[in-house]
């Protein structure tokens, strides 16, 4: 991949400064990248809130929250020294006391370059920039990054879009998915176009199906209230999975360009079939977990999560299966499958190879597991391609389906970045690559958005599925109207 332009003096400004997202995330990678050098020496960190903070104030939330959230164990005090310096709070009041402008163009330097980051709900982006256009902060090199949720739909999409699209041209906005930024989901495009070998089979000659499984063992904790009126669909396969088979199904592009990978992402997205709304209770799967069990730890049940109403059809898990109708992947289906609550954690891309058109090895050679190539992107992150084998010994031929494994964490000694380090490093550096463009935001509405409105249409409430379980039971129909099984089941 291109090698990064040295780090520009930049002035980050991150509106929603104090919150969730800056201090679990965006602080801890910014202090990570100030230490491995990748900010210039006079490259400044001013977060915006209403909270009111002083200097001091924000510089000791930031130093727990970098001791508390980093991806590395030793907090080095010289750099968290230096680090603190760089920081600085003002208070704007966004669609109130309009002094806040004000404060913050004091704060700004004029000729470094600006990245307003809005770690906001979306609702408030359009005013965020307005605020700014009028308070003549936007330059000609100023950059937007935009946080998801991007819209709930493909109209509220569209909205946030021209608002913010009013002050900030298309090539000046990042949209954030931060999955983009995990080293194995950047890895999947080497895999596939820096090996020779894989191409000639990437296509439904040589693949039965694909698996994409983002699964977490978290529930939705303090995230109620959101998550309520998001949803497994909105919330991970509307961005994140959706993402993956994009990378997954995408032709080679002519460069590692950002708009030639783009373009090629975007293209498949165009060429998802549409599920009809007949046919959404046979593709989908909603499910909603209770009460259950979560490796050792007993654990409530959706509805009695605290912050959201006591009975709500929000689905925490979703099943799918999606077609991308196109000369490669045609009758190829791709299941895609997220959920809370379930029993591991991981998150992985399953391609099924065919079996051989005919085989010499009659009642053997169609041991299940043969033949699939799995692209673990965490935890353990890695690849397995799984073989069949001779089970050594004499007597009638045996076959074994074995891994040949490569593991990350034991072929390469260094940390993997975090996928917010690797994003704000960009963004710093002004490359968009990793980031959503507009067109792909709103045409994974487009195929999300019947979806949706089609399980509204049916009235049923989701299945729902014990907390430390594998997912609603229609997950496995599903899947097993093909023959098939979850990749997860395999292993057992
Ligand atoms: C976020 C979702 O985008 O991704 C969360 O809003 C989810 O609900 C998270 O937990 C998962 O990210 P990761 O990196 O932990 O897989």
């Amino acid at each position: 991949m291109p090698q990064q332009p040295a780090p520009r003096p930049t002035d980050l400004v991150v509106f929603g400064g104090t919150g969730d997202l800056s201090m679990r995330k965006l602080l801890p990678s910014l202090y990570l990248l100030d230490r491995d050098g990748h900010l210039s020496g006079e490259t400044r960190v001013i977060a915006v809130s209403r909270d009111g903070l002083t200097d001091a104030d924000l510089r000791d939330k930031a130093a727990s929250a970098v001791r508390g959230h980093s991806a590395v164990q030793v907090v080095e005090p010289d750099v968290l020294r230096r680090f603190r310096r760089r920081l600085s709070h003002v208070t704007v009041d966004v669609g109130g006391d309009p002094s806040g402008w004000a404060d913050l163009a004091a704060a700004l330097t004029p000729g470094r370059d600006r990245v307003f980051y809005l770690a906001v709900p979306p609702m408030i982006s359009g005013a965020i920039c307005r605020g700014l256009q009028d308070a003549g902060l936007v330059t000609p090199e100023s950059r937007v990054v935009m946080e998801k949720p991007l819209g709930r739909d493909l109209a509220s999409a569209q909205a946030v879009n021209d608002e913010v699209g009013a002050v900030f041209e298309e090539s000046r906005t990042y949209r954030i998915d931060h999955y983009l930024g995990k080293e194995t989901v950047q890895n999947l495009l080497v895999l596939r176009f820096a090996n020779v070998f894989l191409e000639p089979l990437w296509n439904s000659r040589w693949i039965d199906h694909v698996q994409i499984t983002a699964a977490e063992t978290v529930g939705v904790g303090g995230r109620r209230g959101y998550y309520d009126s998001s949803g497994a669909m909105r919330d991970m396969v509307q961005n994140h999975l959706l993402q993956l088979l994009c990378l997954t199904a995408m032709e080679p592009p002519a460069s590692y360009d950002r708009d030639a990978v783009r373009d090629e992402k975007l293209k498949v997205l165009q060429s998802l079939r549409p599920i009809p709304a007949a046919k959404v209770a046979e593709h989908t799967v909603r499910g909603q977990y209770t009460s259950g069990t979560v490796q050792g730890e007993d654990v409530l049940g959706y509805l009695d999560e605290a912050g959201g109403p006591p009975v709500s059809d929000t689905e925490t898990f979703v099943a799918l299966r999606a077609e991308v109708a196109n000369w490669r992947w045609a009758g190829v289906p791709f299941y895609l499958r997220t959920g809370k609550r379930m029993e591991r954690a991981r998150s992985e891309i399953v391609i099924r190879f065919r079996d051989v058109p005919h085989t010499i090895f009659p009642g053997a050679a169609a041991a299940s597991g043969a033949g699939s190539l799995v692209i673990r992107l965490q935890p353990d992150e890695g690849i397995h391609l799984t073989m069949l084998t001779k089970t050594p010994g004499a007597g009638a031929l045996r076959l074994r389906p074995v891994p040949l494994e490569l593991s990350f964490a034991d072929t390469f000694a260094t940390r993997s970045p975090e996928a917010y380090e690797r994003l704000l490093m960009d963004v710093l550096a002004g490359d968009s690559t990793l980031f959503m463009r507009r067109d792909e935001v709103e045409a994974a509405w487009r195929w999300v958005d019947p979806i949706i409105e089609a399980w509204q249409g049916l009235g049923t409430a989701p299945e729902t599925y014990p907390a430390g379980s594998s997912g609603p039971a229609g997950a496995q129909r599903l899947i097993g109207r093909t023959g098939n099984t979850w990749h997860e089941e395999e292993q057992a």
